[in-house]
């Protein structure tokens, strides 16, 4: 299993933004970690390398918020506050039929309605110190077309 040491803000978002640059229509990008791991602060790179240009902000409260600007659309989804009933009111099959990049928070109670190919990212502290700002991404990568992804977009990051 893929891991990579991320020792600032800046370089998550780099590696969000070497993620943008090898991403292709219809991928699915899954984050998991504690609130305060990075999730937005990576989709924030991404979103610049897809030239968006306002914010991109974390959709805790709306759930879904679509960047549809981008080179390639982006819809960020947060699934962190989701009540099981309110997984209606999200047309998520929707959203996957688009050739888009959808990126998710807080997976796991949408597990069941997505495809079996995705690449999922774990983002977590390493350090005790609340102001550390090292942090260490596990690469999980389900299908052939998201370990080339993982491969495409460490080569860019290293770059
Ligand atoms: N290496 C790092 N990667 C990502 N964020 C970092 C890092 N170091 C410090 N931070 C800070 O930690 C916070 C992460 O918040 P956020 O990205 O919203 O987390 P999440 O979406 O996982 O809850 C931001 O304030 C960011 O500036
Ligand atoms: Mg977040």
């Amino acid at each position: 299993m893929t891991k990579l040491e991320i020792n600032s803000a800046e370089s998550m978002q780099k590696l969000g933004a070497s993620l943008a640059k090898t991403a292709k229509p219809h991928d699915l990008l899954l984050l998991n970690g504690d609130l305060g791991a990075g999730k937005t602060t990576m989709t924030q790179g991404l979103g610049r390398e897809l030239g968006v240009r306002r914010p991109v902000k974390s959709p805790t409260f709306t759930i879904v918020r679509e960047y549809r600007e981008a080179r390639l659309p982006l819809f960020y989804m947060d699934f962190y506050r989701l009540e099981d009933d309110d997984l209606s009111s999200i047309d998520l099959e929707g959203y996957l039929a688009e050739p888009g990049l959808i990126v998710i928070e807080w997976p796991q109670l949408v597990m069941n309605d997505l495809p079996n190919e995705y690449l999922q990212l774990t983002l977590t502290r390493v350090d005790d110190s609340w102001e550390s700002t090292k942090r260490v991404v596990k690469f999980d990568p389900h299908g052939k077309r998201n370990e080339e992804w993982v491969k495409a977009a460490l080569t860019e990051y290293d770059e």
